[in-house]
């Protein structure tokens, strides 16, 4: 028995999905925590490119049971259309995917203000994916929020839509200068999916608490990154929720005595879509090279990701953040055919040296990063499965980052079908 939770090590995008996937034969249950359609996770299979941003990543794999938890944030129209594309593909979800009751739901009015927040903002923009998100979590710690149990009784869900429309309309009309919206348009809006979404809600605390209790395999799910996180991560220019092991206990309802493998999952370099600050951003030929080789187009909305080094000061503030006690190297092929590889191991802000990474904006927009070269391997690494199949410089890349960190490897993944991975 087992609960191993997978996060993302940095700035979101490190190849959960696979990884996830791959563990996912092992659990008896895996279970998304925090987030909501912002993430996209992508699977490929064969020929197939598949990209999940609810539901998930173990719905393809063994016999695991999938649970959206009390810490996601659901739309409701986004996630009938993803049931729809998995149950397409031959996967059934009867009896094996469960929905939180107290989940919060992801309204029209959210995504709405999400997008309209973000043109106000202008060249402060935080460069959200547009999706409802911080909208969504403001209702939540705000207490007006709709949870999934109440889309189940119509007369509390047209109260609460009633309640909240009052400020939302206000807002649109005089200082968005939008159209207003009407309780009766929202409700037919949703009937449909409603109806689609009833038989999966339930009371999933328990549902887990019962699989603690019989000794079963749990993995916990992260999306986005650390250094996305409300708390922790690089604010304002975060995401709105906590995807760290923290988080995971907060967002399931599983309690942190029951967290025994904390598992991080890094790039072999850095992408950060969306605006903030990002130490070891590249601007020129090498960033556009990683982006090149790395597919480094967000998954979600398309748009380019900004590409750097390796940022050992970050990743080691996020291991200490959430008690990783193993690691996931991913896309280690892109490093293929680079003559040198630089990490980042120092910062330097206001001319003084540090490896701790500092939690003021201000502070972190100045860093200028130290780097360590290191000698990179002319023959592709791609696909390989056996460590010592891995050239030495490959190797002595991969030994650097455990050294620095203090925490080994357990898998390193060559490519994004689940066959290219080795594992240590
Ligand atoms: P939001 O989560 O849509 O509010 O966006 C807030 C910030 O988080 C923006 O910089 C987004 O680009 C970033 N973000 C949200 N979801 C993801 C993700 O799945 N991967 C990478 N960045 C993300």
């Amino acid at each position: 028995m087992s609960t191993r939770v997978v996060i993302g090590a940095q700035w979101g995008d490190e190849g959960k999905g696979k990884i996830v996937d791959l563990l996912s034969d092992q659990a008896d249950y895996v279970v998304r925590f925090q987030g909501g359609a912002n993430a996209g996770h992508t699977l490929k299979f064969d020929d197939k490119k598949v990209v999940l941003h609810l539901i998930p990543s173990g719905i393809f794999n063994g016999n695991a049971d999938c649970v959206i938890g009390n810490g996601v944030v659901i739309d409701p129209v986004a996630l009938v259309e993803e049931i729809k594309g998995v149950q397409e593909m031959g996967f059934s979800l009867e009896g094996r995917f469960f929905i939180s009751q107290t989940a919060h739901v992801i309204l029209p009015y959210h995504k709405l203000l999400d997008q309209l927040k973000e043109k106000r903002r202008g060249g402060d923009a935080i460069g959200t994916t547009g999706r409802g998100i911080g909208p969504a979590y403001v209702s939540k710690v705000s207490r007006v929020g709709i949870r999934m149990i109440d889309l189940l009784d119509r007369e509390i869900l047209k109260n609460k839509i009633d309640q909240n429309l009052q400020d939302i309309n206000f807002a649109l009309e005089n200082l968005y200068k939008e159209p207003t919206l009407k309780t009766e348009d929202l409700m037919a809006e949703l009937e449909e999916s409603i109806a689609a979404l009833e038989p999966f809600i339930c009371n999933t605390t328990n549902l887990l608490h019962e699989g603690i209790n019989n000794h079963k395999n749990i993995l916990l799910e992260g999306a986005q990154g650390t250094m996305l996180d409300v708390d922790h991560g690089t604010y304002p220019y975060v995401t709105s929720s906590s995807p760290t092991s923290g988080g995971a206990c907060t967002g399931s309802g599983i309690p942190p005595t029951a967290l025994d493998k904390v598992m991080g999952i890094t790039k072999a370099y850095c992408t950060r879509v969306g605006n903030g600050p990002f130490p070891t951003e590249l601007h020129g030929k090498v960033g556009d090279e990683l982006r090149k080789k790395g597919h480094e187009f967000g998954a979600t909305t398309g748009r380019p990701r900004r590409c750097g080094w390796l940022d050992l000061v970050a990743l080691k503030y996020v291991v200490q953040l959430n008690g990783m006690n193993e690691l996931t190297l991913t896309k280690m092929d892109v490093m293929d055919g680079f003559e040198e590889i630089k990490v980042c191991t120092k910062y330097i802000i206001d001319g003084k040296e540090t490896d701790v990474f500092p939690l003021s904006l201000d502070d972190v927009e100045k860093v200028e990063p130290v780097y360590t070269s290191l000698p990179g391997w002319k023959n592709s690494i791609e696909g390989l499965t056996n460590w010592d199949d891995l050239p030495a410089t490959a190797k002595s890349y991969i030994r650097f980052i455990e050294e620095y960190l203090g925490v080994k490897f357990t898998i390193i993944s060559t490519g994004p079908k689940r066959s290219e991975t080795i594992l240590l």
